[in-house]
């Protein structure tokens, strides 16, 4: 995820800016870069690599300016690279911008702005930015961004300076956030509280469709272009809980992050009311397709159980038959597959050595090699012939949270995308789940305002025993093994996941003692068998925690708890019901004063096999 700071004042802004980017990096990125103003002219460096990278680049330099802009990329539109790195300027380099956030219409916007002459050099959505403004600019800077942001669609705070306006940095803020710290000697901009820390006293978290005119001498804030009274922070945090976002650990920062990360996982690739899917220039097109008659997806851990939603999606959208393997048995199992299969891999990291390998032997076979992964210029997103990337941002905590749900969804865009070219859905079927997909990272915040207490509940309930069964069909099966693979992981709860309808030959023995019975019920043609397999359980005793779509009267007949979700598409159910089942791990980790974030004898990046 990508980091913003910006400082206007009596100091020199260089130490700032370099220190604010240092204390941003726990967020993750891949190149680094700065702009300063001084006597009438910015100066940019960007650089590959770590800060340390620029700083040694402009070692030795003369960089002086007390007003400056700068960040730290981690990519989304365009490679790691000098040339994509922030800040990005105007063709006649006077204005400055550094960006978070996606410009969905960047290349209407583009190609717009090079008619008139603007010409670009990167492969950037941020490099229209500037040139918009440099395009609307009249004389004065905050008239000039306030037209340009009318244009914007997408998701942004960014920040910029110019030298024909200086004295001023402009912030505006949509969807991705942008902080303003008050200090002594100066004004700040940050994406995030860690940077302000030490230099400010007091803060105003930036609004949805804000702009904010910071000076030396203060900050402005205007709605619709009337100034508003800012809302003003102390800033108490230190810097371990600041780099938490205020959450006690990094895992449940990352669940709660799921709305935005969700949101960005669509961005660009989606329109509502439109039945095309825009995944980028994949080399998957409707040629390759018409060959392939069967798709493998390899992958480990909560990538697999990813995959497992591929599989029951796909065989319905699709109709190919689709096989789901494990990384780690792939490789040695001499798979037959050849180049009319699509091998498509899952990994969070993109350098799980099983998964790596697994990608080398499906290559080795002249398959199609399809990559969903979360981090650009990974050793996987290297190897693949095509990539999808799921833009969840950095993850930090050992268990996958956030990474599974964008997993889930790339999932499900490339299952329409590859039905269009197969001509196997109906256009207006497609437009349909489009649409349903545009409202999940609503319905996902939903459950955080709504059911937050209830789910605490359960999880309480769940951490006194030491054996815990999830259970569902079909989708809902495939929730329950990322479910149970969650608990265990972070609480150390032995669980284990069964297709429900499996209960009965063999686990049903042990069931006993009020042991928790997670069941995951939202496939609303199987709801009758759901039951009558919840029936056996809790005729044994077990105590069934129930997940179950609001309106749902006969599970909350059975269930003796039951944690709602607002509705959805039956096929879309993993995105939402996944999301009690991580947070029921979470808080049972806490209650049983388990390292959540680092759970014992577990690593975040898997790299030997
Ligand atoms: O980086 P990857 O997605 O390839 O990692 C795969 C697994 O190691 C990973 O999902 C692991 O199972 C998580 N800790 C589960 O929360």
């Amino acid at each position: 995820m990508c980091g913003i700071a910006g400082y206007i004042g009596e100091k020199q802004a260089l130490p700032f800016l370099i220190n604010g980017l240092k204390k941003l990096e726990y967020r993750g990125y891949d190149s680094a870069g700065i702009a300063i103003y001084h006597e009438g002219r910015i100066e940019v460096r960007r650089q590959t690599g770590k800060i340390a990278e620029l700083e040694r680049s402009i070692a030795g330099q003369t960089i002086e300016g007390t007003q400056g802009i700068a960040h730290t990329r981690w990519a989304t539109h365009g490679v790691p690279s000098n040339r994509n790195s922030h800040p990005h300027r105007d063709t006649d380099g006077h204005i400055a911008v550094v960006h978070n956030g996606i410009i969905e219409n960047y290349l209407e916007l583009r190609g717009e702005l090079e008619d008139k002459g603007y010409t670009f050099t990167s492969e950037t959505d941020t490099e229209v930015i500037p040139n918009l403004i440099a395009d609307c600019f009249k004389g004065d800077l905050l008239a000039a961004v306030e037209e340009a942001k009318a244009r914007l669609r997408g998701s942004y705070a960014a920040v910029c300076m110019s030298q024909d306006d200086p004295g001023r940095l402009i912030g505006i803020r949509q969807d991705s956030p942008l902080i303003i710290g008050y200090g002594d000697d100066g004004n700040y901009f940050a994406s995030d509280i860690p940077a302000l820390i030490g230099y400010v006293k007091s803060y105003t978290v930036l609004k949805n469709g804000e702009t904010a005119v910071m000076t030396k001498e203060g900050v402005t804030i205007y709605v619709d272009g009337s100034a508003v009274e800012p809302e003003v922070e102390a800033l108490t945090m230190d810097l371990d809980a600041a780099e938490k976002g205020g959450y006690e650990h990094f895992m449940l920062k990352e669940i709660i992050e799921q709305p935005r990360a969700l949101k960005d996982c669509l961005s660009g690739r989606i329109s509502y009311g439109k039945h095309v899917v825009d995944l980028g220039e994949l080399k998957l097109n409707a040629a390759k397709m018409e060959k392939i008659n069967k798709i493998v997806m390899v992958a480990c851990g909560t990538a697999y159980h990813a995959c497992y939603v591929g599989r029951y999606i796909y065989e319905k959208m699709l109709r190919i038959p689709v096989e789901v393997e494990i990384a780690s048995e792939f490789r040695y199992r001499d798979p037959i597959l050849d180049e009319k299969t699509l091998t498509i891999v899952v990994s969070q990291s993109g350098e799980t050595a099983d998964t790596l390998a697994a990608l080398a032997e499906a290559k080795r076979k002249g398959s199609h090699i399809l990559a969903i992964t979360n981090v650009w210029e990974s050793s996987i997103a290297r190897e693949a012939h095509d990539v999808i990337y799921t833009r969840a941002g950095l993850e930090i905590a050992v268990a996958s949270t956030k990474a599974y749900t964008t997993q889930v969804l790339a999932i499900y865009l490339l299952g329409l995308y590859m039905a269009e070219l197969k001509g196997k859905m109906i256009r207006r079927e497609i437009q349909t789940i489009i649409n349903e997909l545009y409202r999940l990272p609503d319905k996902v915040q939903k459950i955080f305002d709504d059911q937050l207490d209830t789910i605490k509940a359960m999880a309480e309930k769940i951490a006194d025993h030491e054996d815990a069964f999830f259970i569902g069909r079909d989708l809902d099966y495939v929730v329950a093994l990322e479910g149970a693979l969650k608990l265990k992981e972070i609480s150390y709860i032995h669980a284990e996941a069964y297709a429900a309808g499996e209960l009965k030959h063999g686990t049903l023995a042990l069931i006993v003692d009020q042991v928790p019975v997670i069941s995951v019920c939202t496939q609303k043609i199987l709801e009758e068998k759901m039951i009558s397999n919840i029936k056996e359980a809790q005729t044994r005793d077990g105590q069934i925690f129930a997940i179950a779509f609001e309106g749902d009267p006969v599970i909350s007949s059975v269930a003796d708890h039951v944690c709602y979700l607002p509705k959805t598409n039956d096929l879309l159910a993993p995105i939402l019901t996944v999301i009690p089942l991580q947070l029921i791990a979470y808080y049972a980790s806490v209650k049983r004063g388990a390292d959540v974030d680092k759970p014992r004898n577990l690593a975040k990046s898997v790299t030997v096999e």
